[in-house]
């Protein structure tokens, strides 16, 4: 039997497994590029660009505003914005959608865009909390007969004994208590504590007490926590807007934000409306302006951008002017297109003149040879291939006349071929069979129009 209500989606990280060689912009401090740096190769202007968008977003100087990453296919555009979340770092909410996945029989498409804006916005919460803290030298679940009768018993109370640097205290908890405790599956020697108002547990880490002289452990060692085992206490959650909808689409348990937060681990589908939303916006203010909040606008990020229709555009526009808005990235390869959902509008990029007024445009440029060239070694590294100089060079070779893409795409299969042909490294006879086997866009094309009357029309 296969459990799943613990599978967690993947879909997000699977689309960059295109991009894992990219760990950041790879700038140096004053904000220039370094010709090569964390996985990326060249491209500086659009990377300095870049960087000055992230400091502006730490600096929540950007929120509102939107970014345009213009250039030919493969120029490094998705890389430049997944480079931008890694240097943002995993507090400041970073929400990747395709332009086309707004179309939805089930969603519409402003709803599905206003979601992904939520998504986008974060939210940290500072709460003082009472809480009972310290390491675990007792935990002994408390039997008894079970009241329904019948065999088996129950467990009617949890006995804890915490210690702190100022005491120690045992308490006697309730049974669902002891379900948490199981959960984060704390053990005698760990560093906990839990809510006195909800019964929540947090398992903060081993006692350093326990810590042995072993260097490579997945355990975190924390110090015994100072102060008395019964406290006040400071507790910091990042959740999005759209966390909180979820949440509070089906309302249950208290009205604190702890407890709204507790419902975040149960995913469910409902429902959530703007009356809703609505709702969670004045209680994020409130929260804000009592001091116990603050906004951390994050970053949506539009692929092919060029896929949003007239209405999803005019949402955008209005969106960008409400006073809670994440920045927004869109990126592009069109030149002038039609624009999506009228019938002879034409514009830069596909995108409306009246949005593309309000955005600055970050351009990408194609790569020079040389610069192809490392882009493939350092993919063929990451991807753990070997591959000979002469081959390296073939494969380059493609990477100017056709695309990196199909450069890159030639990769894997070469290697495959190596192999049968019972080698360790790519040579050049690889390349070339694999070119062959599968061919670029334009012989294709070439090949259609050669075979007339083969191809249905
Ligand atoms: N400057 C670079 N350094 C290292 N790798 C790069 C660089 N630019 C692009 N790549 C890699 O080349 C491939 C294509 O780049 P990417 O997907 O970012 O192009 P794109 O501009 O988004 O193209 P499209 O318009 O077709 O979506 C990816 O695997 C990417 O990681
Ligand atoms: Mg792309």
């Amino acid at each position: 039997m296969v459990n799943l209500s613990e599978v967690k989606g993947t879909s997000r990280e699977n689309r960059t497994a295109a991009h894992t060689h990219i760990k950041g912009l790879g700038l140096r401090s004053d904000g220039t590029a370094e010709t090569a740096g964390n996985g990326f190769v060249g491209q500086t202007a659009a990377r300095e660009a870049c960087g000055v968008v992230v400091d502006l977003i730490r600096a929540k100087k950007m929120s509102g505003r939107a970014v345009l990453l213009a250039g030919g296919p493969g120029t490094g555009k998705t890389a430049l914005a997944l480079a931008v979340s890694q240097e943002l770092g995993t507090k400041v909410p970073f929400c990747p959608i395709v332009g086309s996945e707004v179309y939805s029989t089930e969603v519409k498409k402003t709803e599905a865009l206003m979601e992904n804006f939520r998504r986008a916005i974060g939210l940290r919460v500072r709460e003082m909390k009472e809480v009972y803290e310290g390491e675990v030298t007792e935990l002994v679940p408390e039997e008894a007969e079970n009241p329904l009768g019948g065999y088996g018993k129950t467990i009617s109370h949890l006995i804890l004994t915490l210690k702190s640097a100022k005491g120690t205290k045992k308490l006697r908890l309730d049974p669902s208590i002891y379900e948490a405790v199981q959960k984060e599956r704390v053990a005698q020697g760990d560093v906990i504590y839990i809510e006195a108002n909800t019964g929540a547990c947090k398992r903060v880490g081993r006692s350093d007490a326990y810590a042995t002289e072993f260097d490579l452990e997945a355990e975190e060692y924390v110090p015994v926590p100072k102060g008395d085992v019964h406290k006040k206490k400071e507790i910091v959650q990042d959740v999005t807007l759209h966390d909180l909808d979820i949440a509070n689409a089906r309302p249950q348990g208290g009205q604190d934000v702890m407890s709204m937060m507790g419902q975040l681990m149960k995913p469910k589908k409902t429902e959530i409306t703007d009356k809703l939303r609505g709702e969670i916006n004045k209680v994020v203010s409130r929260y804000i302006d009592q001091g116990i909040a603050e906004l951390v606008p994050g970053v949506l990020f539009i692929d092919e951008v060029h896929m949003l229709d007239m209405e999803c555009f005019t949402y955008l526009n209005r969106a960008l002017e409400s006073p809670i808005s994440p920045i927004v990235i869109l990126a592009s390869n069109r030149g002038t297109t039609l624009i999506r959902g009228t019938q002879d509008i034409t514009a830069a990029h596909g995108v409306p003149s009246d949005l593309l007024a309000r955005l600055l445009i970050i351009p990408t440029h194609p790569y020079n040879p040389s610069e192809i060239q490392t882009i493939i070694r350092l993919r063929a590294k990451t991807e753990g291939l070997t591959i000979s100089e002469s081959a390296l060079e073939k494969v380059a070779q493609h990477g100017v006349k056709v695309s990196l893409r199909y450069a890159l795409q030639l990769l894997t299969p070469s290697s495959i071929l190596a192999k049968v042909n019972g080698r360790q490294s790519i040579e050049p006879a690889d390349v070339e069979e694999c070119e062959d086997l599968f061919i670029d866009a334009k012989r294709s094309a070439q090949i259609v129009e050669s075979a007339d009357g083969a191809f249905i029309a």
